[in-house]
């Protein structure tokens, strides 16, 4: 019996929140659409039933402007956006299982219901408000499109309601010559009708639903400020012209988009049932025993642990299990900015790197915490490199090669029993990490486990049983444990490395079964081994970089942008004092020996004759030189560097060579009559 099937199988319903249709996705967005992907594949490797739906958030003012703007439809605009979206989604391997629009029949339908709802439980209020109307454009105007001088500070182009030269607040009316962003006409006062919602009235609901375990404890500490504050009542209509949905009985007034918005989760899953036959109602009446999880950014919190439970309570369906809200990016320590580069668009990344480096670096830095992230790119790299490519991939890697070319591609027996015990039991600890949203200590975890592997790889030396007679067995047995070791660690990175997962069920022949881990491979076929992943270079980081300069509306360069342009050389590092110079022994040594070694793509071994006994060096100059042609010639080497334990054994040393690489490596004197453990200088 497998572990799942002796519990219940859990039904679980995950959203992310929905991206508004007037804007591609950056990087900022990604977080939340990776760590929720992250967290649902997790359930469903685990075998719970989990769902995930998402959509675009289509309606607005914004949007309606924006397709005017462009001489399209509203609907034409958001068609072709949600279009890219899912694109850039798809891209980073993101698996909804429904991704929807606002704008549909289902999200309308259900509006008008739960409105209905709360009208008939005596919870919309109707008054009269006055607001800025554009005179030319015949509509009223939201704060953020009025601008005009500042009336504390007199700084000219300010807009709404406070002043970015001076931090002043004020209401729109109280700027001096205010302006309508849309039309540039002077907005007058108009009154209309407005419908509310009464929160008051779900105080007490509210205080106990925000301290009942489903909100985070610094959430629920902000919110518990808001409420004993005092709850407003709010506002939930807006007047024509707007992109959205008519209120019903109330001509020429619509739902504001933040209303309609979260009721589209609801719409994105019923869309979901209706096609694959769900049962919507199990999740969402008002006693349901399955589980529904919105994961959103900590700027949206209101709207889901207040008006959004308030609204489910009073209409009658259940509320959320939890709302976990996350911090937000930045990048390089600062707040993603389109001068420096560093507010990177979605596809701007696709088109540079690959898609699981993010995702892992965001795994490596997530915790369950509102806490800001830094995307530093530097460490991105770093990270990535050391941890996915020369921990993880690198086990295979050892491994692999003799299996394929001396057994048949065939594992033995496995002899490490008790250290790969070692690698399962710790699927229990990275259970209670994943479920908990603990990514980054989950990665940490795994990795801790990949350095076990490789000591072991290191340990054991399979390369040199490899040149010994009669050690086969042996042999087969070592790399059926490291391979073991691979299966488990590559099996609890799958969630967050969907493509290397699938790629690495192929190269090893078998399912990555998180809950039949302590199934093994023994006796068991593989595939031939390619490489899994390819490093990051800083290269790559700095086109994406500069592309994203690029991408800068036309006449709004910056200098900086300017001095960045063109590949920039490698800058030379910090200087050092003459003391740290004069530490390097640099010594004239004899090549005696050169061969290839065994699995390595760049590197000779290299024994050189220091005049005072022999040095094993490995130097990456394969490419560069035939190893019959060096032996014998002269070179130069760092011979006081501390030894150091490479893939392939330790390297006493390190030989100096100048050029560009591939043919062009030059290390040899060619006869400069010196000998061997002269000092150069
Ligand atoms: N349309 C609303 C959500 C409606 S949900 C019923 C919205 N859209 S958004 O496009 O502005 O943001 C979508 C999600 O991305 C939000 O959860 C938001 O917090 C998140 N993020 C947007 N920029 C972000 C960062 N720079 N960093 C982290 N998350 C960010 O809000
Ligand atoms: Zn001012």
């Amino acid at each position: 019996m497998t572990q799942a099937s002796s519990k219940q199988q859990r039904d679980i319903l995950v959203t992310s929140a929905l991206p508004y249709a007037n804007g591609p996705i950056h990087l900022g967005h990604m977080l939340e659409y990776i760590q929720t992907d992250i967290w649902v594949r997790y359930q469903n490797m685990r075998g719970q039933n989990c769902y995930y739906v998402c959509a675009d958030d289509a309606h607005g003012t914004a949007i309606m402007l924006r397709a005017e703007r462009e001489g399209i439809t509203p609907e034409q605009l958001i068609d072709r956006i949600r279009e890219e979206h899912q694109q850039d989604f798809r891209d980073f391997q993101i698996r909804f299982d429904n991704y929807y629009t606002t704008h549909s029949e289902e999200n309308r339908e259900f509006s008008e219901y739960i409105y209905r709802q709360l009208q008939n439980n005596g919870h919309i209020a109707t008054r009269k408000i006055t607001q800025s109307f554009d005179p030319e454009k015949n509509m009223f105007l939201a704060d953020r499109f009025i601008k005009g001088t500042c009336p504390s500070c007199k700084a000219e182009d300010q807009y709404g309601d406070n002043c970015e030269a001076c931090g002043a607040t004020y209401t729109p009316a109280e700027l001096i010559n205010p302006q309508s962003a849309v039309s540039g006409a002077t907005p007058i006062e108009k009154e209309s009708e407005h419908y509310f919602f009464r929160l008051p009235e779900f105080s007490d609901f509210l205080t106990r639903w925000t301290r009942s375990g489903t909100l985070q404890p610094q959430v629920a500490n902000k919110l518990a400020e808001w409420l004993d504050a005092g709850l407003q009542e709010w506002d939930i209509s807006r007047d024509a012209p707007y992109f959205g949905f008519e209120i019903p009985d109330a001509p020429g007034k619509f739902f504001y988009v933040w209303l309609d918005a979260p009721i589209g989760y609801l719409a994105s899953f019923k869309n979901l049932c209706n096609r694959e036959g769900i049962d919507f109602e199990h999740f969402w009446k008002a006693d349901s025993t399955a589980e529904v999880y919105h994961f959103i950014g900590k700027d949206i919190i209101n709207f889901h642990a207040l008006f959004w439970p308030a609204i489910l309570h009073d209409a009658g369906f259940r509320t959320p299990t939890a709302v976990w809200a996350h911090g937000f990016v930045t990048v390089n320590g600062k707040k993603m900015s389109k001068s420096r580069g560093t507010f990177i668009m979605a596809r701007t990344y696709l088109e540079h790197l690959h898609p699981e480096y993010l995702r892992y670096y965001f795994a490596a830095k997530l915790t369950s915490t509102v806490d800001d992230m830094d995307l530093n790119l530097e460490d991105f790299a770093t990270r990535v490199n050391s941890d996915l490519v020369g921990k993880v991939v690198n086990i295979a890697s050892r491994s692999a090669g003799f299996i394929t070319k001396r057994f048949d591609g065939k594992l033995g027996n496995i002899t490490e029993h008790a250290k790969l015990k070692q690698f399962i039991d710790a699927g229990e600890e990275l259970e209670t990490l994943y479920e908990g949203r603990e990514f980054g200590q989950a990665m940490r975890r795994i990795m801790a486990l990949a350095d076990i592997a490789n000591q072991y790889v290191n340990d054991e030396q399979p390369w040199v049983l490899a040149k010994q007679e009669g050690q086969d067995e042996q042999l087969q047995a070592i790399c059926t444990n490291a391979l073991n070791m691979f299966h488990l660690l590559i099996t609890y990175l799958a969630p967050v490395l969907p493509e290397t997962a699938k790629a690495s069920e192929h190269f090893l022949n078998a399912a990555l079964d998180w809950n039949n881990r302590s199934e093994r491979l023994e006796n068991h076929s593989i595939n031939k081994f390619k490489p899994l992943m390819k490093r990051v270079e800083m290269k790559q980081i700095e086109k994406m970089l500069e592309a994203s300069k690029e991408q800068l509306p036309a006449g709004k360069g910056t200098p900086e942008q300017a001095d960045n342009s063109g590949a920039a050389p490698e800058p030379i590092a910090d200087e050092i004092e003459f003391d740290d110079f004069a530490k390097v022994d640099l010594r004239v040594v004899k090549i005696v020996k050169a061969e290839h070694v065994e699995g390595a793509d760049k590197l000779l071994r290299l024994t050189l004759d220091l005049g005072q006994g022999e040095r094993n060096v490995f130097a990456g100059i394969k490419s560069a030189y035939n190893p019959e042609d060096l032996e014998g010639r002269l070179t130069v080497m760092v011979a006081n560097l501390k030894p150091r334990k490479m893939k392939f054994g330790v390297s006493e040393g390190m030989v100096l060579a100048a050029g560009p690489g591939g043919k062009d490596i030059f290390i040899l004197s060619p006869d400069s009559g010196a000998t061997p453990g002269m000092r150069v200088m």
